[in-house]
């Protein structure tokens, strides 16, 4: 009997899990919807009032219990005799999206929670549902609508949204925002990294309305190494069991009908001959999900991605990677980029150098970037701030960490550009990291099987061979490694005598070298700081690199200056990182001309990277 009842057992949980397992790979539950231009949005950007509010006076007690009366009340005196000790109406206000910092010299180097409010009507129809979607906000988020707490955020850099239809009036809603950017041991990234703190509401605010059921997400890609086959999925949000989803690309003659299950998940496939997406030819093709009561228009690239030994090879060609890495900085002003137009001068600085590709350092850029990347082809790496020291061992900061990294796949999984996943940045190798570093790489395998997936490790340095050999490397597809010969590790010439040796027969891109340079400074070649060293260092670097026989690519470190804490050298820094090719005020150094000499000479189909044509 008892063996009996165990065989049962198994059965159903076999049953139970396939069908747990089926949703649970594809359709993660994301926290908010994707496409929202396609959605009927009404945006919540421009003036907000706000408090600055350092010791939290408005979330604690003097006994720093919670408070069931903070600012989120949004109170006022009833009459002369009230005591109420805030009011944000006839207090400062701050654009949003933007971040504090840059709005307001008193904020400039503030760490702390700023508090927001913005006011609004709204008439929702009795039959639509209507979302607050925040594209980010730096560092942990809290909501509350009407003085009600609607849910929290962690992570600077990744969209979220929460459900008001039920919250909302028609006239006199007040949404208040606590944001709170103070570095954190435990946070992600942590105490310590090379870019400003930008704090606040830095991405667009919109109310999203949509039916009772609609498309809440969407896989529409080609299956891996399949150059004609699309295979991905669609979820309805409030399907009330099984209903038709259909997909129509007009250019490729695809219309096609499936039906959800009864969570309103259907796995999709269907196969045409593409115009592939590709730096030189970013085809983007229109793509349209609809269902009874919902539809969504997309612009959706095909391509192919994967690796051959230690080749990148894109549509079925092995493609060098012609790199730049970029911060998501204002090409003219230090201050958090949010913008298409910002996003079309940054990549456009790029085309001009010779890139077909930019890595999008050190967290996930805005969606406009990477939409951009889409359109003006570029390949983009895409990563998430697990920088340097992570608490590895702290079980919240791993769940932090997957969370951001789901949440950046979730929003750009659609986007041909895209084609490589981080998931760290410089993290000294121990076992702790190692398993955190793992597990991130199978969470990212688990929810896109289609693109690559890297890091940027070190290297170290045995007399004259420098050897790439981080243990990660053998659970990523692309080796990513940061080097400074030149600048933190001797002169220039250093570079003539050394030798790579990279472990791992696989592609290894160079995804950062360089120096800093104060635009405008001039001397010889060993003036530090001068644009002559900077050069000088590209100069010496690029015949070393070019030896590298699995090299793939490089991004050197950095498009732009970018502001840093770290940085604070009175006239030439000014909390500035000049290793830009480009300076804070859009003006191009030596250096950038000697790297885009060698991109354009290599970017000749006919005059591939001339040390990688000798037969191995
Ligand atoms: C590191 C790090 C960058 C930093 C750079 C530098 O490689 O990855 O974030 O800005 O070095 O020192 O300038």
């Amino acid at each position: 009997m008892r063996n009996t009842s165990a065989i049962v057992l198994v059965i159903i949980s076999v049953l139970l899990s396939a069908g747990s397992t089926n949703i649970a790979a594809d359709t993660e539950e994301n926290d908010f919807m994707i496409n929202i231009d396609a959605r009927k949005h009404t945006s919540l950007n421009g003036t907000w009032h706000i408090i600055a509010d350092p010791f939290q006076t408005g979330y604690y007690s003097y006994r720093y219990r919670v408070r069931q009366d903070g600012y989120f009340k949004n109170d006022k005196p009833d009459d002369k005799t009230d005591l109420v000790e805030y009011d944000f109406d006839s207090g400062e206000t701050l654009k949003v999206p933007g971040d504090w910092n840059t709005q307001n010299d008193k904020y400039f180097l503030y760490e702390g929670t700023m508090w927001y409010k913005r006011d609004f009507d709204y008439k929702l129809d009795s039959d639509k549902r209507l979302f607050v979607y925040f594209g980010g906000a730096n560092y942990h988020t809290i909501v509350y609508l009407n003085g009600e707490k609607l849910g929290e955020h962690t992570g600077g850099f990744t969209p979220f949204q929460f459900e008001i239809t039920d919250k909302i009036k028609d006239k006199d809603n007040f949404l208040i925002v606590k944001v709170d950017n103070k570095r954190k041991p435990q946070a992600v990234p942590t105490m310590n990294f090379d870019w400003w703190n930008y704090g606040g509401i830095t991405r667009r605010v919109m109310l999203l309305e949509t039916p009772k059921t609609f498309i809440e997400d969407y896989f529409v890609q080609l299956a891996k190494g399949k150059a004609d086959k699309v295979s991905g999925w669609v979820q309805l949000d409030g399907a009330a069991g099984k209903e038709p989803v259909k997909i129509e690309i007009p250019e490729a003659d695809i219309e096609k009908t499936f039906e959800t299950d009864a969570e309103g998940y259907t796995k999709v496939e269907f196969e045409a001959e593409w115009q592939l997406w590709s730096p030189e030819n970013p085809k983007l093709y229109d793509v349209i999900v609809s269902c009874d009561t919902d539809r969504v228009k997309d612009k959706i690239g095909f391509r192919t991605v994967e690796t051959k030994g230690d080749k990148i090879v894109l549509n079925g060609e092995p493609v060098f990677l012609r790199g730049i890495s970029i911060h998501e900085e204002s090409p003219f002003r230090a201050s958090r980029a949010n913008s298409s137009d910002e996003a079309k001068v940054l990549l456009g600085w790029a085309k001009e150098l010779g890139c077909n590709y930019v890595r999008l350092a050190h967290y996930p850029h805005n969606e406009a970037m990477v939409r951009m990347a889409d359109k003006m082809g570029l390949l983009v790496w895409s990563e998430i701030p697990v920088y340097w020291t992570i608490a590895w061992e702290n079980e919240e900061t791993y769940e932090n960490a997957e969370n951001q990294l789901s949440e950046m796949i979730n929003r750009d999984k659609n986007r041909a550009s895209v084609i490589l996943w981080s998931v760290a940045n410089e993290t000294p190798v121990s076992k702790a990291r190692m398993e955190f570093l793992t597990n991130l790489i199978k969470k990212a395998r688990r929810l896109d099987s289609t693109r690559l997936i890297t890091a940027a490790n070190e290297r170290h340095q045995e007399g004259e061979k420098v050897i790439v050999d981080d243990p990660l490397g053998k659970h990523l597809d692309v080796l990513g490694c940061n080097e400074y010969y030149g600048w933190y590790l001797g002169l220039p010439e250093i570079c003539d005598n050394l030798n790579w040796k990279v472990e791992l027969d696989k592609p290894l891109i160079i995804s950062e070298f360089g120096g800093g340079a104060l635009y405008g400074k001039h001397g010889d070649k060993r003036t530090r700081w001068s644009e002559e060293y900077q050069a000088d260092i590209y100069t010496h670097q690029i015949p070393m690199l070019k030896e590298i026989d699995s090299l793939a690519g490089m991004s050197p470190w950095i498009l732009k200056d970018f502001l840093s804490p770290r940085r604070p050298l009175p006239v030439i820094q000014d909390f500035y990182n000049r290793k830009g090719l480009i300076s804070d005020r859009g003006q191009k150094k030596k250096a950038f001309y000697v790297l885009r000499n060698f991109y354009r000479k290599i970017a000749d189909k006919n005059n591939p990277l001339p040390d990688q044509t000798k037969e191995k």
